[in-house]
């Protein structure tokens, strides 16, 4: 079987994990690793504070509430996501708006975010949707003009840049995950970063339940606070994959390379595109099949899960769930969404996948369509 997306653990993790173990300090108060891996997350991403938590969803319910977001607020977001991204704004209490994607890289519409811009707009959560990044200078154009807050869903977009900067670094606060299928992982875990020293500040005192120690040792709790900090020996399964994060990276790029020239000139057959200064690390690699192409998407993962090898269609539009049916939908509808959502496919793209598994992923698909348009 060729999975979707299965974590590569083969650096230091079992020896870090077991000599945290060993030191007892497994939780979040005391013991090195927790210290550490924020310090070098930091250092990989160029953003002057990082703090660890539980999560991705955690990071961005945290984000929306340092930033103090919250009832009668707006916030600005795409349907095409995971849940998460649109769940938080819920748990704040603030209003959903919804906006369309573009059709190039599946990411937020900065035209359409302009449109969605209200007196009570607080935040936009552009989405780097599989690693492609969302228009950040555009975003962060609009956010300035509107003194709005920007808290950018990095969790599948960890190691993709643009120019300088990596993704989670251009907007207020940038959140990642480390679920068992993204790029790094520590079973489960996130990081919320910021440059911003209030932020950050404010971000710490949340994540800890406000915790406040009195002279006398006594602990004090001033607001309502969240228990969203990621326990020690978490951190350490994280630090031996930031050792290996570059590693990651360059494997993405090559498996995504070799997808390209394996699957160029294939009628009806697209990728998402990035700009010149952008350097993407995809995710999941994705593909989007037209009419042209002759085979219905759906019938077309059947046979690929058939034959052994995992795919997955783009994400479904959370403005379409039952869940969501009640939010505001900019425009009425959100017709770019619809179009991804129901072209997209989600191609295996482990860290750990071969050369030869990425040919034979191609093959099944070169004869599917040899099949259909003969
Ligand atoms: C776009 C997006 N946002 C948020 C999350 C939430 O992250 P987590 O699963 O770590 O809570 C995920 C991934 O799972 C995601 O893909």
């Amino acid at each position: 079987m060729v999975p979707l997306c299965i974590p590569e653990i083969s650096g230091n993790e079992v020896d870090y994990v077991k000599e945290c173990i060993e030191s007892g300090w497994v939780s979040s108060t005391g013991g090195e690793y927790l210290n550490k891996f924020e310090e070098e997350f930091s250092r990989f991403t160029g953003i002057k504070y990082s703090n660890a938590v539980i999560n991705g969803t955690a990071a961005l319910h945290l984000a929306l509430a340092a930033l103090n977001v919250g009832e009668g607020d707006e916030v600005i977001v795409p349907s095409l996501t995971f849940i998460s991204t649109v769940n938080v704004i819920k748990y704040v209490g603030a209003k959903v708006i919804f906006v369309d994607v573009n059709l190039e890289n599946y990411t937020i519409d900065t035209k359409e975010i302009e449109k969605a811009v209200s007196e009570r707009t607080k935040a936009i959560i552009p989405v780097h949707l599989y690693g492609n990044l969302a228009d950040m200078d555009k975003i962060m154009e609009i956010a300035h003009k509107n003194n709005l807050y920007v808290i950018e869903d990095a969790t599948e977009a960890l190691g993709s840049k643009k120019r300088r900067g990596m993704a989670g670094g251009f907007g207020h606060i940038g959140c990642y995950s480390f679920n068992g299928n993204k790029l790094m992982t520590t079973g489960a875990g996130g990081m919320i970063c910021t440059n911003d020293e209030k932020i950050n500040e404010r971000i710490d005192y949340l994540k800890n339940q406000t915790k406040t120690v009195l002279e006398n040792g006594s602990i004090v709790h001033n607001e309502i606070g969240f228990n969203y900090r990621m326990p020690n020996i978490l951190a350490a399964f994280g630090l031996a994959q930031l050792e290996q994060l570059d590693k990651f990276i360059l494997r993405k790029k090559e498996i995504t390379t070799l997808y390209k020239k394996e699957l160029s000139g294939i009628l009806g057959l697209g990728f998402p595109k990035s700009k010149c200064d952008e350097d993407i690390c995809q995710w999941l690699n994705c593909i989007e099949i037209s009419e042209e192409y002759g085979v219905n998407r759906d019938e077309l993962i059947k046979h690929m899960n058939n034959e052994k090898v995992i795919c997955r269609p783009f994400f479904y539009p959370l403005h379409k769930m039952e869940a969501f049916s009640g939010e505001k939908v900019m425009s009425g509808e959100l017709i770019n969404t619809e179009l991804c959502s129901a072209r997209g496919i989600n191609l295996p793209s482990s860290v750990g996948i071969t050369d030869e598994e990425i040919v034979r992923v191609c093959s099944i698909l070169k004869n599917s369509v040899k099949n259909s348009q003969h």
